[in-house]
């Protein structure tokens, strides 16, 4: 299942993913916003990235103005790695080497042609694992230890 959230500013991008997902045949839960009424984004990449940590959605896709406060708030969620993308080329290469589970768009930023085929691109590719899973780990397992630094746990 895909989980999916916009604001107001992605709400109309948003309609153009749901639409085809529905004609690839792929599931997905539309957390909202449902209208261009103006809302806060927060408000919706968190219930999309708290699917995606909780293991209920296998990806989530964010659509706000920009981009970018989505993937802000839904990097707070732990396990969750949110990859703001405007190009395809970075969208292979967050699934391939960050292991990326929520794909966020800016509607006002990227085409919906374009935007089309990041999310078909970030969607059908898998992660390349190896070295890449050892940083992710760097990334999502990391502690304050007391000498007040943040680093990864167990290294
Ligand atoms: C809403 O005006 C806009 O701020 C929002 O869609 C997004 O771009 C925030 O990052």
């Amino acid at each position: 299942m895909i989980a999916l959230g916009c604001d107001h500013g992605g709400y109309g991008l948003l309609g153009e993913i749901r639409a085809m997902l529905g004609e690839k045949g792929m599931e997905y839960r539309d957390f909202g916003t449902f209208s261009e009424e103006s809302c806060d984004y927060p408000d919706y990449a968190r219930p999309v990235s708290l699917a995606v940590a909780s293991g209920e959605a296998e990806f989530g896709i964010l659509v706000c103005g920009t981009g970018t406060g989505m993937s802000i708030a839904a990097n707070k969620i732990p396990g969750v790695r949110a990859a703001l993308c405007g190009d395809c080329f970075s969208a292979e290469m967050t699934r391939r080497h960050n292991d990326a589970n929520v794909l966020c768009l800016g509607a006002r930023v990227t085409g919906a042609g374009l935007a089309l085929k990041i999310a078909e691109t970030f969607l059908k590719t898998g992660f390349d694992g190896g070295r890449h899973a050892r940083r992710v780990a760097k990334i999502t397992d990391m502690e304050l230890r007391s000498d007040g630094e943040i680093r990864p746990r167990n290294v």
